[in-house]
């Protein structure tokens, strides 16, 4: 479904407010509504999940603040696919089905995604098993985004079924609002499942990975690269 951009900021839950972009109704200077609409979908979409890590609040009241102010949409890539993009109307059919937030979210990502450059991680060919052809990501803001910023990184993993992204680990807090079913893993811990709707916090430089089952896992990923 095309989000109807005037009617979905009319109809947004926080619109009349004034004040901040992800508080508000107007998108800040410089951002357009498609943007707007994606992060204030992803805010409502964190707020909604009841059975958030209490460590996620922290730094999401960062990243958010930080998102307030529009970064420098000029140098946005052209937009590009990969073989995973294959299963993106599959996952957003699923993450239009599933509860509270996620379907305006899921809307909201439809609407953005003809303009996203989906890339594969460097490397992933040389890795066996389906992953390469199984995995794609996108980058909303930071370098390589469609808003160039350099205080928080937002992004979009996408894997076909039965696949597993690789343990990997990084210097920025991480958060992921999650879409549709997966499994997610810090260290060697259980695998668990957040569910659609479901947060997941990564600690500055944990190992973690997720992997999909049945169906394809997609999720808005968020680091924060400020002080
Ligand atoms: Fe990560």
């Amino acid at each position: 479904m095309i989000v109807d951009l005037a009617h979905a900021v009319a109809a947004s839950p926080t619109a009349g407010a004034t004040g901040t972009l992800l508080s508000g109704s107007s998108p800040a200077a410089g951002r357009d509504l498609h943007l707007h609409l994606f992060l204030q979908r992803c805010r409502e979409a964190f707020q909604a999940a009841s059975a958030r890590p209490a460590a996620a609040d922290d730094v999401a009241a960062r990243i958010f603040a930080a998102l307030a102010t529009a970064g420098d949409a000029s140098g946005a890539p052209a937009p590009a696919r990969v073989p995973a993009c294959a299963h993106l109307p599959a996952a957003l059919a699923t993450a239009s089905a599933g509860p509270g937030a996620i379907p305006a979210l899921a809307d909201a990502l439809q609407a953005l995604s003809p303009r996203l450059a989906w890339y594969r991680r460097a490397g992933s060919q040389l890795l066996p098993g389906p992953f390469h052809d199984g995995h794609a990501s996108a980058i909303v803001k930071g370098p390589g985004g469609l808003e160039q910023r350099d205080d928080v990184k937002v992004g979009l993993s996408l894997m076909a079924p039965q696949v597993r992204y690789p343990d990997h680990q990084h210097p920025p807090e991480e958060i992921y609002v999650v879409l549709t079913p997966g499994q997610w893993r810090q260290r060697d811990g259980r695998w668990h499942e957040p569910g659609a709707g479901g947060i997941v916090h990564n600690p500055p430089g944990i190992v973690h990975a997720m992997r999909s089952g049945k169906s394809p896992l997609l999720a808005v990923w968020f680091l924060w690269l400020g002080p």
